[in-house]
């Protein structure tokens, strides 16, 4: 098993990594340590439920209170925030409560928002499931529920006590949940890790093969690119947490012009690619890493392409105005000058826009 430190100013937490390791012992020795609480409450959803019960079981020694949920990005909300905070005030008598996320980045965001806000902040673990949750969602403490104005709109950073990731958990995702978190694992490699890329490229049959050894090296370099960056800018103020955003200025509006249809991993796999052709107009990034890039996305089974009407574009070009980068009446873009060396551009003409898209239609 592997650990990584994440250090924010405040409070410091371990990343533990690794297959098949012994998570009750991690929580129990976390406990001892920081005094969480006597009383656990596990949020999951009804799927993991199913396919993890042996796991879940095993927690049985903790006493658990756990709480099944829907399977949807529905539960991100108010509703259910409220439905959680019923059951934990019930245990908050003669108790200290501390929660606990089973799954994915919806049961993350949820449960991490959850313990923010109840008692003006309570301690919580998180034990992601997805690979998007291990490499990304799970580290670095941004909790958020939706609002029908738009996703995440709500939140707070509230950083876990503990992130638990075990890799065996990837054994049941099924591919096209893969490939969600491709693309950030792709996104990490080009902005800090050439040698990632690399990795990728050798071994892109063993991630769909779900090797263990494969799994476990990419989460670990991934979460501890994400560690270190959330390390040095913990509530995304000084800049340095914008370098993760690379890709994300596209694929923002292109999931909202497809009214969410297209989900975010594609999103970024596209907006990684207008990223990259942006990044030849704008800082004379060489195009030999754009073909790179392509013909790895082709390997990971990610589209390069996407076919839509000319409405479709236009509402791409609409939201990215309204994108939460476009500050003071500037978007703002992160480009690469060259592997591993982000930087942020400001004031991007519309046409620069208009070119980068033009790349991803077919
Ligand atoms: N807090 C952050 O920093 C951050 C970062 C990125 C994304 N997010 C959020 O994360 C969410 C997306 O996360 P996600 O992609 O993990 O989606 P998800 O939580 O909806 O999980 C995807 C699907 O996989 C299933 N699943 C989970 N683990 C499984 C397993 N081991 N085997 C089989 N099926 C499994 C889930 O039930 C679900 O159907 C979004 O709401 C997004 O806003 C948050
Ligand atoms: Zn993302």
């Amino acid at each position: 098993m592997k650990q990584i430190n994440v250090k924010p100013k405040a409070n410091s937490y371990t990343i533990y990594i690794g297959s098949k390791i012994n998570i009750v012992n991690i929580i129990q020795k976390i406990n001892r340590e920081l005094s969480l609480g006597n009383k656990a409450i596990l949020i999951t959803n009804f799927t993991l439920r199913h396919l993890h019960r042996d796991a879940l079981n095993k927690l049985a020694v903790l006493r658990p209170e756990v709480i099944a949920l829907p399977d949807s990005e529905r539960i991100k909300s108010f509703r259910y925030c409220m439905k959680l905070i019923k059951v934990i005030s019930k245990f908050d008598y003669k108790n200290k409560i501390f929660l606990i996320g089973w799954g994915g980045g919806v049961i993350g965001d949820l449960t991490g928002f959850t313990a923010a806000i109840y008692r003006r902040g309570i301690s919580y673990i998180q034990v992601p499931t997805t690979l998007l949750a291990q490499v990304d969602a799970s580290i670095g403490g941004k909790t958020a529920v939706d609002i029908e104005k738009g996703k995440n709109l709500v939140g707070t950073f509230w950083q876990p006590r503990s992130v638990i990731i075990d890799t065996t958990f990837l054994n049941t995702l099924p591919v096209h949940q893969i490939k969600e978190g491709l693309s950030e694992v792709l996104k990490y490699a080009l902005i800090s890790q050439k040698s990632l890329l690399r990795y990728l490229e050798t071994n892109h049959a063993k991630v769909f093969a779900k090797s263990t050894k494969t799994m476990e090296k990419i989460v670990y370099e991934c979460a501890r690119i994400k560690a270190g960056i959330v390390t040095k800018d913990e509530k995304e103020d000084l800049g340095i947490r914008t370098i993760l955003n690379f890709g994300h200025t596209f694929a923002h509006a292109i999931e909202a012009a497809s009214s969410y249809k297209i989900s975010h991993g594609k999103a970024v796999a596209l907006g990684i690619i207008a990223a990259l052709r942006l990044s030849e107009l704008e800082t004379g990034l060489n195009p030999e890493i754009t073909k790179r890039i392509q013909a790895l996305m082709e390997k990971l089974k990610l589209p390069l392409r996407l076919k839509r009407d000319r409405k479709f574009w236009k509402r791409v070009e609409k939201h990215m105005r309204f994108d939460k980068k476009f500050i003071h009446n500037t978007t703002r873009f992160v480009l690469l000058e060259a592997l591993e060396k982000p930087v942020i551009k400001e004031k991007i003409s519309i046409s620069a826009i208009r070119r980068s898209l033009e790349f991803i239609k077919p």
